[in-house]
Protein backbone atom coordinates (compact mmCIF):
# COMPACT_ATOMS: atom_id res chain seq x y z
CA UNK A 1 0.00 0.00 0.00
CA UNK A 2 2.95 2.36 0.88
CA UNK A 3 3.29 3.21 -3.05
CA UNK A 4 0.16 4.55 -3.64
CA UNK A 5 -0.07 7.82 -3.68
CA UNK A 6 -3.19 9.89 -1.86
CA UNK A 7 -4.69 11.59 -4.44
CA UNK A 8 -4.54 8.06 -6.16
CA UNK A 9 -6.52 6.66 -3.29
CA UNK A 10 -9.04 9.18 -3.18
CA UNK A 11 -9.67 9.18 -6.72
CA UNK A 12 -10.02 4.94 -6.13
CA UNK A 13 -12.27 5.63 -3.02
CA UNK A 14 -14.59 8.11 -5.40
CA UNK A 15 -15.24 5.49 -7.40
CA UNK A 16 -16.20 2.84 -5.62
CA UNK A 17 -18.49 4.50 -2.87
CA UNK A 18 -18.89 8.45 -3.71
CA UNK A 19 -21.32 9.26 -1.06
CA UNK A 20 -20.21 8.02 2.51
CA UNK A 21 -16.75 8.45 2.15
CA UNK A 22 -17.12 12.05 1.39
CA UNK A 23 -17.30 14.50 4.48
CA UNK A 24 -20.16 17.25 4.47
CA UNK A 25 -18.33 19.64 3.34
CA UNK A 26 -16.48 17.60 1.01
CA UNK A 27 -19.42 16.90 -0.47
CA UNK A 28 -20.47 20.52 -0.91
CA UNK A 29 -17.02 20.74 -2.33
CA UNK A 30 -17.81 18.62 -4.64
CA UNK A 31 -21.25 18.67 -5.64
CA UNK A 32 -19.96 22.84 -6.49
CA UNK A 33 -22.14 24.01 -3.89
CA UNK A 34 -18.59 25.91 -2.74
CA UNK A 35 -18.42 27.93 -5.79
CA UNK A 36 -20.88 30.08 -4.64
CA UNK A 37 -21.08 29.59 -0.98
CA UNK A 38 -18.53 29.53 1.97
CA UNK A 39 -19.29 28.79 5.44
CA UNK A 40 -18.13 32.05 7.23
CA UNK A 41 -18.74 34.64 4.47
CA UNK A 42 -21.03 35.23 1.55
CA UNK A 43 -19.94 34.78 -1.61
CA UNK A 44 -22.47 34.68 -4.43
CA UNK A 45 -25.09 32.53 -2.45
CA UNK A 46 -25.06 33.47 2.05
CA UNK A 47 -23.16 32.15 4.10
CA UNK A 48 -24.11 29.00 5.37
CA UNK A 49 -23.56 30.06 8.92
CA UNK A 50 -26.04 33.03 8.42
CA UNK A 51 -28.71 30.24 6.75
CA UNK A 52 -27.87 28.41 9.90
CA UNK A 53 -28.91 31.77 12.00
CA UNK A 54 -31.84 32.75 10.06
CA UNK A 55 -33.67 28.60 10.29
CA UNK A 56 -32.34 28.15 13.92
CA UNK A 57 -35.51 26.72 15.75
CA UNK A 58 -37.64 26.33 12.25
CA UNK A 59 -38.79 22.55 11.94
CA UNK A 60 -40.73 23.21 8.11
CA UNK A 61 -36.73 24.65 6.85
CA UNK A 62 -34.68 21.80 6.58
CA UNK A 63 -37.70 19.80 3.94
CA UNK A 64 -38.29 22.92 1.93
CA UNK A 65 -34.41 23.93 1.67
CA UNK A 66 -33.51 20.47 0.50
CA UNK A 67 -35.99 21.13 -2.27
CA UNK A 68 -34.42 24.43 -2.95
CA UNK A 69 -31.47 23.26 -2.90
CA UNK A 70 -32.44 20.66 -6.24
CA UNK A 71 -34.55 23.19 -7.71
CA UNK A 72 -33.32 26.15 -7.38
CA UNK A 73 -34.77 29.89 -6.24
CA UNK A 74 -34.28 32.95 -5.23
CA UNK A 75 -35.93 36.22 -3.18
CA UNK A 76 -34.50 35.51 0.20
CA UNK A 77 -31.26 36.48 0.29
CA UNK A 78 -31.01 39.13 -2.52
CA UNK A 79 -31.77 39.50 -5.70
CA UNK A 80 -29.34 36.79 -7.07
CA UNK A 81 -31.36 33.04 -7.41
CA UNK A 82 -29.70 30.02 -6.72
CA UNK A 83 -29.39 28.34 -10.13
CA UNK A 84 -31.32 24.31 -9.65
CA UNK A 85 -28.71 21.74 -8.60
CA UNK A 86 -29.46 18.46 -10.61
CA UNK A 87 -26.42 17.34 -9.71
CA UNK A 88 -27.97 17.03 -6.51
CA UNK A 89 -30.48 13.78 -5.59
CA UNK A 90 -32.84 14.17 -2.80
CA UNK A 91 -30.38 12.00 -0.25
CA UNK A 92 -27.29 14.06 -0.87
CA UNK A 93 -29.33 17.64 -0.59
CA UNK A 94 -31.03 16.29 2.99
CA UNK A 95 -27.96 15.81 3.81
CA UNK A 96 -25.85 19.00 3.00
CA UNK A 97 -29.00 20.93 4.37
CA UNK A 98 -28.43 19.14 7.52
CA UNK A 99 -25.07 19.98 7.30
CA UNK A 100 -25.17 23.72 6.42
CA UNK A 101 -28.10 23.92 9.77
CA UNK A 102 -25.51 22.50 11.88
CA UNK A 103 -23.20 25.47 11.00
C1 LIG B 1 -24.39 29.58 -8.88
C2 LIG B 1 -24.29 29.86 -7.48
C3 LIG B 1 -24.83 28.85 -6.46
C4 LIG B 1 -24.54 27.50 -6.35
C5 LIG B 1 -23.69 26.63 -7.26
C6 LIG B 1 -25.22 27.05 -5.14
N1 LIG B 1 -25.89 28.07 -4.56
FE1 LIG B 1 -26.99 27.97 -2.86
N2 LIG B 1 -27.55 29.89 -3.10
C7 LIG B 1 -27.13 30.75 -4.12
C8 LIG B 1 -27.83 32.02 -4.00
C9 LIG B 1 -27.64 33.22 -4.92
C10 LIG B 1 -28.70 31.90 -2.89
C11 LIG B 1 -29.70 32.93 -2.37
C12 LIG B 1 -31.09 32.61 -2.91
C13 LIG B 1 -32.18 33.45 -2.30
O1 LIG B 1 -31.98 34.64 -2.03
O2 LIG B 1 -33.28 32.90 -2.07
C14 LIG B 1 -28.49 30.55 -2.35
C15 LIG B 1 -29.15 30.07 -1.24
C16 LIG B 1 -28.91 28.84 -0.64
C17 LIG B 1 -29.53 28.37 0.58
C18 LIG B 1 -30.54 29.16 1.43
C19 LIG B 1 -31.90 29.14 0.75
C20 LIG B 1 -32.96 29.93 1.49
O3 LIG B 1 -34.11 29.91 1.01
O4 LIG B 1 -32.69 30.55 2.53
C21 LIG B 1 -29.05 27.11 0.81
C22 LIG B 1 -29.41 26.18 1.97
C23 LIG B 1 -28.14 26.80 -0.27
N3 LIG B 1 -28.08 27.87 -1.13
C24 LIG B 1 -27.46 25.63 -0.40
C25 LIG B 1 -26.72 25.26 -1.53
C26 LIG B 1 -26.16 23.93 -1.75
C27 LIG B 1 -26.27 22.77 -0.78
C28 LIG B 1 -25.54 23.96 -2.96
C29 LIG B 1 -24.83 22.83 -3.70
C30 LIG B 1 -25.66 21.70 -4.07
C31 LIG B 1 -25.68 25.31 -3.48
N4 LIG B 1 -26.40 26.06 -2.59
C32 LIG B 1 -25.17 25.74 -4.69
C33 LIG B 1 -26.19 30.46 -5.07
C34 LIG B 1 -25.68 29.19 -5.32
Amino acid sequence: MKHFSAPLLLAAACTLAPLPVLADLALATARNCMSCHNVDRKVVGPAFKDVATKYRGDKAAPARLATKVMQGGGGVWGVVKMPSNPQVNEAEAKKLVAWILSQ
